[in-house]
């Protein structure tokens, strides 16, 4: 399956990317954020849940590592849960905290840092790659199930010049 790439020059690339894969969203999807600190992995969550009609603040989950927003999907209620493991001490907390059962088909789940859930985090539908490039970013999406496919499929989206 071949990635899509794009470069998204400035903030507003990324959050019309946000809002495209908003519009592409299929319940059950497990997306994992690629990304260094300052990547654009939080303010990417941002515009998809902002595109997806949530209307309060989005900030990034660091100290409680997880965040639920519950969102209309084609017209059906559906909790987008995002993630950020980046202060996961051990896999032990991810699965005491319940998190596993957020994987339940239903949920679209979005995971910065999923480097640390190794072993116990279930493998994502999509994988997104952020990389800071000059002034922008360079974007990977990388379809690795049916489900991804789909997503990427409906993806409609041009990077804003
Ligand atoms: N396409 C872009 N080009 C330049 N700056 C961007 C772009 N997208 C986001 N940013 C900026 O990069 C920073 C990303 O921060 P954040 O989303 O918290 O990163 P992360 O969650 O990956 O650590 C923010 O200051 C945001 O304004
Ligand atoms: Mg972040």
């Amino acid at each position: 399956m071949q990635p899509f790439k794009a470069y998204l020059a400035d903030e507003s690339a990324t959050d019309a990317l946000g809002a495209a894969l908003a519009r592409a969203l299929q319940p059950g999807l497990v997306i994992y954020l690629h990304g260094d600190l300052g990547a654009g992995k939080t303010a990417l969550t941002r515009a998809l849940l902002r595109a997806a009609g949530y209307t309060g603040t989005v900030k990034s989950p660091t100290y409680t590592l997880s965040e639920p927003y519950r969102v209309m999907l084609d017209g059906k209620p559906v909790n987008i849960i995002h993630y950020d493991l980046y202060r996961m001490a051990s896999p032990e907390e991810f699965l005491d905290a319940g998190f596993r059962e957020d994987f339940d088909g239903r949920n679209v789940c979005i995971v910065e840092w999923p480097e640390k859930g190794d072993p116990v985090l279930p493998p994502p539908d999509v994988r997104i790659s952020l990389d800071v490039s000059g002034p922008g970013r360079e974007v990977e999406l990388q379809p690795l199930s049916d489900l991804g496919l789909l997503c990427l499929d409906r993806l409609a989206f041009v990077p804003p010049r």
